[in-house]
């Protein structure tokens, strides 16, 4: 009796959950065969693949070839892939209004941390938010705060040098783990920036700051449970109460952030960094806007070390990847430098300089076509009576139902080669001029798109190119026995990594 009953329940679980996962084929959309409990990223959640490339194989499936969408099941969540760069034009941009949230949500009442952050927050806390801090992140902003940046950039050169002087007299190169290097620099940054203070990374590389941001990515069980509800069964996240960070990165946070706002508020300083605003907006704000809620400062800045870091990091990583691999195009690069270095008065690249460097620019948008740091994107149907897919093309009546996540593989598209010719191949000349106006609209998505886009884009660049002109200029980098003979991405990290670490020779080659 028990063995039967069992088998009927087994039975009954199989024939429900072939039923739940027809959804798309009973709707006549082209969908891809989910396997039963687990849907579509069966492979993610063993381990095998990182979220970029579990993407990027369902956009590659035979059953999304030629379609503008495709129905995938994330685990039990019925979701769309978008393919068609109109179509995503629509949701991103033009159709905003009806998907200005992610679908990723955190406990909203107890982790008042996570769920303020501009990446996290629903549409009318993000409205309010973006307002403030949008123009804090804007071309003229950011030109002030390159100084800053400069700064940092002299402390890798000098971080570089002692770790060459420790390898011995008259020894011209090293080995260095790449990722752990820009690491370092990006975390001194992005905490310079976001809290005002000197986390003195590059000096010591176990200071509390970076021992935070290695601290945050760690695959503890209760944080991957968290992360794991918030990204799949997000409804259950206040159940859960969910957090996105552990208590101790947490209360690292805070802590920094007011001593932060205490000793400025004290010195007066101006340093052009987000405590300037956040004391200024604590001044000024009428008592019922958003600033004065518990955590609302600390939440943005401890979000923006987290999005600024290891985004920043893994870009200037794969750029001297690709570049020890491809010694002419790095010749060419460090040759555009040396011009630059010599025109220049005190030996430093301004940021006007920096800002137009032709082909420093086509290398970093190359890079980060192959390699973007965030390889998916994703939105969710918030229009009350749904979205109807139907304006979009006449052979459909489909309406999206309220709550429905719509995901784009930006890998995918940088790896399609219908937009780009010769995929995997890293060549910089696609981002010349002339080819530039070849390109297809919403094919290149590294920093998203619309509203929602990344708030940092023009930050995140200055910073990946401040690191190679300080690496480069001293150092001429090349592969060495431990160098991956091909990229492969660690299935562990949310941000695209190398599996194994990146490492490289440095070769002492001052320009
Ligand atoms: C190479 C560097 C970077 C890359 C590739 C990158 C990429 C992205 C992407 C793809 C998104 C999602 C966009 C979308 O959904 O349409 C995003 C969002 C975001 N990024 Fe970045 N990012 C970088 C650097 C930064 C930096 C330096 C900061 C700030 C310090 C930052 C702050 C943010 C924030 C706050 C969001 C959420 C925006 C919102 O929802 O309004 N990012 N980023």
């Amino acid at each position: 009796m028990f063995i039967a009953g069992c088998l009927i329940i087994v039975l009954l679980a199989w024939l429900w959950q072939r039923w739940h996962f027809g959804h798309w084929r009973r709707l006549g959309v082209a969908n891809i065969e989910g396997t039963p409990f687990v849907g579509n990223v069966w492979r993610l959640l063993r381990g095998y693949c990182c979220f970029g490339d579990q993407f990027r194989e369902l956009y590659e499936c035979k059953a999304a070839e030629g379609q503008a969408y495709v129905g995938i099941h994330v685990l039990h969540n019925h979701a769309l892939l978008l393919r068609e760069p109109a179509l995503i034009k629509r949701i991103l941009v033009e159709d905003f209004g009806q998907f200005s949230s992610r679908f990723e949500t955190t406990d909203a009442i107890g982790d008042t941390m996570g769920a303020q952050n501009l990446f996290f927050s629903k549409y009318e806390l993000w409205r309010e938010t973006h307002k403030i801090f949008a123009p804090f992140f804007a071309a003229g902003k950011v030109r002030n705060m390159f100084g800053l940046l400069q700064q940092i950039g002299q402390q890798l050169e000098q971080h570089m040098a002692c770790k060459l002087a420790s390898c011995g007299k008259n020894v011209n190169s090293m080995e260095l783990e790449v990722k752990q290097l820009s690491a370092l620099f990006s975390t001194d940054i992005i905490a310079s920036l976001a809290f005002g203070l000197e986390a003195k990374c590059l000096q010591q590389p176990d200071a509390e700051f970076r021992r935070m941001c290695i601290e945050v990515n760690e695959p503890r069980p209760k944080r991957l449970l968290h992360l794991f509800t918030m990204f799949f069964f997000p409804r259950c996240s206040r159940q859960l109460r969910t957090h996105l960070y552990s208590d101790e990165y947490e209360k690292f946070m805070r802590d920094s952030m007011n001593w932060a706002l205490e000793q400025r508020a004290a010195s007066g300083e101006q340093r052009h960094d987000l405590i300037d605003i956040f004391l200024q907006l604590q001044r000024t704000q009428p008592p019922e806007s958003v600033v004065h809620r518990r955590d609302f400062f600390v939440a943005q800045a401890a979000f923006l070390l987290l999005a600024g870091f290891d985004t920043s990091s893994s870009t200037i990583t794969f750029a001297l990847y690709e570049l020890a691999k491809q010694p002419d195009i790095q010749q060419r690069l460090r040759q555009e430098l040396k011009s630059a270095l010599e025109g220049s008065e005190d030996g430093q690249l301004g940021y006007d300089t920096l800002s137009v460097l032709p082909y420093l620019r086509q290398v970093v948008d190359e890079v980060l076509r192959l390699y973007p740091p965030t390889s998916f994107l994703d939105r969710c149907c918030n229009a009350k009576a749904g979205y109807d897919l139907s304006s979009w093309s006449n052979d459909t009546d489909l309406c999206l139902e309220p709550g429905t996540p719509v995901y784009i593989s930006v890998l995918g598209l940088h790896r399609d080669e219908q937009y780009w010719p010769e995929p995997h191949k890293f060549d910089p000349e696609r981002f010349s001029p002339e080819q530039r106006l070849q390109h297809r609209p919403m094919t290149y998505l590294p920093f998203g798109a619309g509203p929602r886009g990344c708030v940092g884009t023009l930050l995140g660049l200055m910073e990946i190119k401040v690191g190679l002109v300080y690496i480069l200029k001293n150092y001429r980098v090349e592969t060495c026995d431990r160098t991956l003979p091909e990229m492969k991405f660690d299935p562990k990290t949310f941000v695209l990594t190398a599996a194994g670490g990146t490492y490289l020779s440095f070769v002492k080659d001052q320009l």
